[in-house]
């Protein structure tokens, strides 16, 4: 199961430099990880483990900006996803790979317990 989302990164989104911040870039990944792994399991679930993210290339404003989610280990109550973001351009259609990395949550009950897939 995958899932894509895509938006321009927002002056906001930047420093003064006009480089998304790393923890903008972060909380996209944790975003895109979190509307898969509800879409797959059906119940709420929270961010376990975050593997290695190396930051590649920056992304500017007005970049369009895709991150494609994938599922690639379903276990008893967790979700291991891979995560890719790229950006591209769009004037100069230069596209980009900034980063990926691999997200781990665990569907939880009302009680905030580990719940089963
Ligand atoms: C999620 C939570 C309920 C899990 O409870 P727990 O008793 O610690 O769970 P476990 O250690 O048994 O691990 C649960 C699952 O996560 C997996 N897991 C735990 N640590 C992991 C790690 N470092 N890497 C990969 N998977 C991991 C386990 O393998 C298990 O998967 P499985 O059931 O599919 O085999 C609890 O740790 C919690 O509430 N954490 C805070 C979550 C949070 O607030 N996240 C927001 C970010 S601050």
């Amino acid at each position: 199961m995958k899932l894509k989302m895509s938006f321009l990164a927002e002056p906001s989104d930047a420093n003064y430099r006009g480089n998304v911040h790393g923890g903008k870039v972060m909380k996209w990944i944790d975003e895109v990880g979190y509307a898969l792994s509800v879409q797959y399991s059906g119940k709420y679930c929270v961010t376990k483990f975050v593997d290695d993210i190396e930051f590649l290339e920056p992304v500017h404003i007005g970049d369009l900006v895709i991150l494609k989610a994938k599922i690639i280990k379903v276990g008893n109550t967790s979700l291991r996803i891979h995560v890719n973001v790229s950006s591209e351009s769009l004037v100069e259609k230069i596209k980009k790979q900034n980063c990926a990395c691999d997200i781990v949550f665990v569907a939880v009950d009302d009680a905030g317990n580990k719940s089963q897939i």
